[in-house]
């Protein structure tokens, strides 16, 4: 038998899974690692603690089987993260990081000095505060020294691949998130990198996500014992990888994710723009294109009110008495905005807030206001989709609040749409795992592994009466952050 290697590299852990031939999952291993808050609103990590991690958990992962049947890895990756190599390819400082909030001034700049429409013209999108130019131009500007030392200017994961090959990658999906790439015509934008002062040589070879980037280095092979011959694939931002992984690929299809960040992600086969530039237009891992929105906070919003506010990590227990007659009919209201919000607000000063609470509001109702702000806020963004002409009647799921049988309940009478829940919710580590299996040569394309490997094990459809308490509730969901709007501003 044959395996592969799918890594999902989060947020707060990195996530392996050894996948065999036929695309049965093996073994999952996960190792978490700090996230660092050096000021409200800024997010760091140190790049070094990823590599010590999957080294890690490759070790235990390899640890049952003979390791020279491994033929590929390939690695999903949390996105935008500004990893920042010298010339001897040293981490210069720790990678700032997609939820990082501190690049206001500089996305200004962008949107408006520079504009939205020269910026849309040279990459297909808007400047974004988590997005990697503006990390760029916040390092020339408040951290000159270490900016004038950049040699190489990395992606979370594509820092993983070099220190597996040697090469210096990054491939479509997530290189679109930087606002470096010209999305449509796949190549670096000049105007770009002349704006953020880079120049091509600090760019990383841009690859698709199933082609082969090289194969593992000798001294990692034998750290392993794994064969020298086993290839490495560019792989693809975390959002595109899951969205490989739940079968989200070709024309029209939808996936959402609920992991630490929320997206709803719809796969397009030809190049497509949101004129308003509340959705990021990006590169698919299937070589074509996907429209997305992005919400800063989903599942770690209940991860934060269980286990920071009310101080467990039983998250079922806390959902257990939200019955059928309690959804839709809750006086709470909660803002997921914890870090601020990307799509489609893009306010990196809007916070998170409950509404609403009385003598009478109880725990569990809190914890049901929470699941169900995230599920609006993913409301806001399918009724972006819908603006610009596309139909969703249903959408795949994943992520680690797809768990939640509740949550998904509440997501699919707030959304009005079928969830089909495929038989892993590992949706980039299992995604990751298909690109290399297309990469080592056991499927031809995306599509063909897709299709031969992704079964949806069951649907949630909605409920006619709970669906229409919940556009009731919707309506007074949508006045709250534009009523609140100027409390947040800094
Ligand atoms: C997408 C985004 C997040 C991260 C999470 O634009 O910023 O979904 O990729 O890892």
């Amino acid at each position: 038998m044959n395996y592969f290697i799918g890594i999902d590299l989060g947020t707060s852990s990195v996530k392996l899974l050894l996948v065999d031939e036929n695309g049965v999952i093996i073994k999952s291993v996960s190792r978490d690692y700090p996230l660092i808050f050096p000021h409200p609103g800024w997010a760091e990590q140190k790049p070094e603690l990823w590599w010590d991690a999957t080294v890690s958990a490759l070790k235990e992962i390899l640890a049952d089987i003979d390791a020279s049947t491994v033929c590929a890895i390939g690695a999903g990756g949390q996105m935008h993260g500004l990893v920042a190599l010298d010339a001897q390819d040293n981490v210069i400082r720790p990678a700032i990081l997609w939820n990082d909030g501190r690049t206001g001034e500089e996305v200004e700049y962008l949107n408006n000095v520079i504009g939205k429409e020269k910026l849309s013209s040279y990459t297909a999108n808007i400047a974004f505060a988590g997005f990697t130019a503006p990390k760029l131009l916040w390092m020339k500007k408040h951290e000159k020294e270490n900016f004038d030392r950049i040699s190489k200017i990395m992606l979370p994961k594509d820092y993983l691949n070099y220190l597996l090959t040697g090469v210096h990658s990054c491939d479509y999906s997530d290189a679109s998130g930087m606002l470096l790439l010209d999305v449509k015509n796949k190549k670096w934008s000049s105007e770009m990198l002349e704006i953020c002062s880079v120049s091509l040589s600090q760019m990383p070879t841009l690859f698709e996500s199933y082609e082969v980037i090289g194969k593992i280095k000798k001294d990692v092979a034998s750290m392993f014992g794994l064969s020298e011959g086993v290839v490495v694939v560019a792989g693809a931002g975390d959002n595109a990888a899951a969205a490989v992984g739940t079968g989200t690929v070709g024309e029209g299809s939808c996936n959402i994710s609920l992991g630490t960040s929320g997206t709803l992600f719809i796969s397009s086969s030809s190049f497509k723009v949101d004129k308003h530039n509340a959705l990021h237009a990006f590169d698919h891992a299937d070589g074509k294109y996907h429209l997305m929105g992005c919400m800063l906070s989903a599942a770690s919003c209940n991860k934060w009110f269980c286990e920071e506010i009310l101080g467990t990590t039983d998250f079922a227990a806390e959902q257990k008495g939200i019955t059928d007659e309690k959804l839709g009919r809750n006086g709470v209201f909660f803002l997921p905005y914890l870090m601020g919000e990307r799509s489609p607000i893009n306010d990196t000063d809007a916070r998170g807030t409950f509404t609403g609470l009385s003598m009478d509001s109880s725990r569990s109702d809190m914890v049901q206001s929470v699941l169900e702000g995230v599920a609006f806020a993913a409301k806001d963004n399918l009724e972006i989709v819908k603006k610009l002409g596309i139909e969703v009647k249903k959408s795949k799921v994943c992520g680690g609040g797809a768990k939640s049988a509740l949550w998904l309940k509440i997501l699919a009478n707030v959304l009005e749409i079928d969830l089909e829940i495929p038989q892993t919710e590992e949706g980039p580590g299992y995604g990751a795992a298909m690109l290399a299996m297309v990469g080592s040569g056991r499927f031809k394309t995306v599509q063909e592994a897709s299709d031969a490997l992704v079964r949806t094990v069951k649907t949630i459809s909605p409920d006619k009466e709970i669906s229409m308490r919940y556009r009731k509730a919707y309506e007074k969901f949508s006045a709250l952050y534009p009523a609140l709007k100027p409390v947040f501003k800094l």
